[in-house]
């Protein structure tokens, strides 16, 4: 991609636009995520939720696992958004995949902070 970099706001205004295509029949609570990968692409994600509840996978999970899929790998990713504060074991996922910054709502707040903010004395092998 050419031009200016998204900003955080473009990047979370992405992320809400995905949320109304989430699959969240059981909670109806509708979760977009959007990944700024480092080469300027923006890879989108949304909870898709299972009658079989355990089994749902949450938007950030969505969205990095089909990064992976289409050829990224763990430190091509600068920014992730999402419209809700993410779980602890997405935050996780933002380790894995090395997540430079994550821009979230919370509330009627938007907060930004490093993974290792959101995320201090990660688990590593
Ligand atoms: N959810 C996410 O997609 N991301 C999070 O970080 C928190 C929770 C989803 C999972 C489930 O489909 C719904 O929100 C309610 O928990």
């Amino acid at each position: 991609m050419t031009g200016q970099p998204l900003s955080d706001a473009e990047l979370l205004a992405l992320a809400d636009a995905a949320a109304e295509r989430a699959y969240a029949p059981y909670s109806r609570f509708h979760v977009g995520c959007a990944v700024l990968a480092r080469d300027g692409r923006v890879i989108e994600g949304v909870n898709v939720e299972n009658a079989s509840y355990p089994l749902g996978v949450c938007a950030e999970e969505a969205a990095l696992a089909r990064a992976i899929a289409e050829g990224y790998r763990p430190g091509d990713f600068a920014v992730a958004a999402i419209t809700a504060s993410p779980c602890g074991g997405c935050r996780q996922w933002f380790a894995e995949m090395g997540v430079e910054r994550v821009v979230f709502r919370n509330g009627g707040r938007v907060v930004e902070m490093t993974v290792d903010e959101i995320l201090p004395e990660q688990f590593e092998l």
